[in-house]
């Protein structure tokens, strides 16, 4: 089953095509073609994400990556086709909020036969609104355009999915059930119960601001760049290595709480205090105290995340264990976590690779045929697929 999938919930534009077989015991899949455009670059002269623009932005990437993905799955194939009127009517009827976006898919397709795909997906939530919506409207245009089933597919699967696929191939190792996942993200902190695939049950999440959050507006308060999960990582990481005085001191929040929710509010509170108490104007911190400053705020992600995650998996009797978000991109708190191998011997952990951690449309695809595979016959009708900025898993 060859399967399209894009991606617009934050600040990455990103289509798939991938061809994916076999039960969901092993399933094995075949990236055919894979193109992302980072809005990094955009967003970090404004230090955050900015919806409208990201809106923007996803409406004018999109049919140009289109016409690249098709390209590299070899599906772009220029003849003598030609859509009815009434189509492309409809088509401009679900783009006409999306800025160009109509009139620049039309020039890329007008002349281009139907691509081999089985089905459309794109995420539909949890993520900044008016950036989904660019990427439902798009996937229901061409869905309605070339006459292909359209699913909607919940962000945060995504992300657990994005353990399944290697960057180009699937990944051997099984996942038995029940598993544990932690989700860590830009928007995200939780911990989910999986009793099988499409089973969830949050167990505990942020109260507050997610953990990716948190590093982002850390590094913002220390004069980084957007997006400060890597930056505070390489501050870090210098400090560990030229082992710079220890002289942060910040809280652990909620590491004793009984329950498995977190809060990350408090922990970017006390950097903010401890600037405000040890620095001014005229006396900014150095580099090193600055490194030293964001190692300690690692160290304290880590220890939230590990005392929780070794509560949930006490809990539950997990016997897997998966970590997946943006955030798991860091590599101290990617080690911490290798490091439950020792403790834990019979559980498998899975983690995906930095490309597969970070938003991108494989992890989509990849919740894509689990859906499919659970409910092979479910139509979704194209009208009732609605962007949900907070959708929830379930
Ligand atoms: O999953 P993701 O790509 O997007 C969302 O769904 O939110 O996660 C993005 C988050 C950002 O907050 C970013 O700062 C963080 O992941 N991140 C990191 C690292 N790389 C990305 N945080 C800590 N260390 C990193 N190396
Ligand atoms: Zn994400």
């Amino acid at each position: 089953m060859r399967i399209l999938s894009i991606e617009t919930s934050c600040d990455e534009t990103a289509i798939s095509i991938v061809e994916a077989e076999g039960g969901l015991e092993s399933p094995s899949f075949k990236v055919l073609g894979n193109v992302l455009f980072s809005q990094i670059d955009i967003h970090k002269e404004y230090g955050g994400v900015y919806p409208m623009l990201a809106k923007r932005e996803h409406a004018k990437n999109l049919p140009p990556l289109l016409k690249k993905v098709l390209t590299e799955a070899s599906m772009f194939t220029v003849c003598d086709v030609s859509y009815s009127k009434e189509k492309w009517n409809e088509v401009e009827k679900i783009l006409n909020r999306e800025e160009g976006l109509y009139e620049e898919l039309k020039s890329t397709l007008e002349n281009v036969k139907k691509p081999d795909i089985d089905v459309i997906s794109v995420t539909s939530g949890p993520g900044l609104a008016p950036a989904l919506w660019v990427g439902v409207s798009c996937a229901k245009a061409l869905g309605i355009l070339w006459d292909i089933q359209v699913i909607p597919i919940n962000h945060m699967e995504g992300h657990i999915a994005s353990v399944l696929l290697n960057k180009t191939e699937a990944v051997e190792s099984k996942i038995r059930f029940p598993a544990l996942a932690l989700l860590v993200s830009g928007g995200h902190t939780q911990l989910v119960n999986m009793l099988d695939w499409g089973k969830y049950e949050i167990l505990g999440e942020t109260l507050d601001d997610a953990v990716g959050e948190a590093f982002d507006k850390t590094a913002r308060m220390l004069g980084l760049p957007y997006p400060g999960g890597p930056e505070i990582s390489r501050l870090a990481e210098r400090a560990r290595t030229e082992n710079l005085p220890h002289l942060a001191k910040f809280p652990r929040p909620m590491i004793h709480s009984d329950n498995l929710n977190f809060s990350f509010s408090g922990l970017k509170t006390s950097v903010l205090y401890y600037l405000r108490d040890y620095f001014s104007d005229t006396n900014s911190p150095s580099e090193n105290e600055k490194a030293d400053m964001a190692r300690e705020f690692e160290d304290a992600v880590v220890d939230v995340l590990k005392s929780k995650t070794k509560k949930a998996l006490d809990q539950t009797g997990a016997k897997t264990l998966i970590i997946a978000g943006g955030v798991i991109a860091n590599k101290k708190i990617r080690s911490a976590f290798m490091d439950f191998e020792k403790e834990y011997s019979e559980l498998i952990i899975r983690i995906p690779t930095n490309i597969m951690a970070t938003d991108n449309s494989l992890m989509i695809a990849c919740a894509t045929y689990i859906n499919i595979v659970l409910r092979p016959n479910v139509l979704t009708n194209i009208e009732t697929i609605v962007a949900d900025g907070n959708l929830r898993l379930k």
